[in-house]
């Protein structure tokens, strides 16, 4: 018999979605597929006008939508700027929560567009807890925090990531978007279990899952490449978290060697499976 926790957020369960790519707009926002709901990249759709807004106006007319961002750096300062454009996507789309990466972006100026690891310290714990409550208070929503994949670690680390995280999200008192793919590509990368991971996070947080497919380097590593199919470790994984968290709003992203809108729904109608049995 499943493990079911009640989530502490009052959200609905929208069942599982896609991305929302370049090459399925003119699709999606046209046939008007059956998909139980979408995400979109924030940074994407936080402009003034034009043919993202369009096409985003159209999807949100007809799906639940949910921005998911990359650059809010809860490592570093936040940018009064960028939180405006947040907020008025949010708003635009009805969003039921938004989500980020538990990471930074840049110091000093130097912005990389790559999600950075954050030393797993105490102080840089509570530095990113005020960011996540300034945050959520300006938005006004639910903000869930998501583990990145990482290839490196810090020396002055204190913790697990999974305690960090789970630290992190109580304190704030926050929502987590747990991606079990990047909790395998990490776990293959620094050597620890993902079951671990999992057991580690307070499951009535997590209001969303993330899965996706990685690269395999000839040496071993995995990078987080987001284009291959999901395979079998993020599906069991998947299964386990299931089983541990409920029946939760689950999406699959799909962001390089994007396939044809099909084969995109085929991952999701295996997802839909996947969780049904799980719940079972
Ligand atoms: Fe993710």
């Amino acid at each position: 018999m499943a493990v079911r926790q009640v989530s502490k957020f009052d959200l609905p369960d929208l069942g599982v979605g896609v991305g929302f790519r370049v090459p399925h707009y003119r699709h999606v926002v046209e046939t008007r597929p059956e998909m139980d709901w979408f995400e979109v990249l924030s940074e994407n759709f936080m402009v003034e006008g034009g043919s993202p807004l369009y096409h985003l106006d159209h999807l949100s007319a007809h799906y639940p939508v949910v921005p998911h961002g990359v650059s809010l750096s809860l490592g570093g300062d936040g940018e009064p700027e960028h939180l405006r454009r947040l907020i008025a996507l949010c708003r635009r789309v009805n969003a039921p929560w938004v989500s980020d990466h538990l990471c930074f972006v840049g110091a000093g100026g130097v912005q990389t567009h790559d999600l950075l690891p954050l030393p797993r310290t105490r102080a840089v714990r509570d530095h990113v807890v005020r960011r996540i409550r300034d945050v959520t208070d300006a938005i006004g929503i639910p903000f869930a925090v998501e583990n990145p994949s990482t290839y490196v670690a810090h020396v002055d680390d204190e913790m697990p990531e999974w305690a960090f995280l789970a630290e992190i999200a109580e304190a704030a008192d926050c929502a987590i978007l747990l991606d079990v793919n990047n909790i395998v590509v990490s776990g293959v990368n620094h050597g620890f279990e993902p079951m671990d991971y999992l057991a580690g996070i307070p499951a009535e947080r997590v209001v969303q899952i993330h899965l996706a497919g990685h690269t395999t380097l000839p040496s071993g590593f995995r990078i987080d490449t987001h284009d291959h199919p999901v395979p079998d470790p993020v599906w069991a994984l998947y299964a386990a978290a299931i089983r541990r968290i409920g029946p939760v709003s689950t999406l699959v992203e799909w962001d390089d060697n994007i396939p044809t809108w099909e084969r995109l729904a085929e991952e999701a109608a295996t997802a839909r499976r996947i969780r049904a049995e799980s719940l079972s």
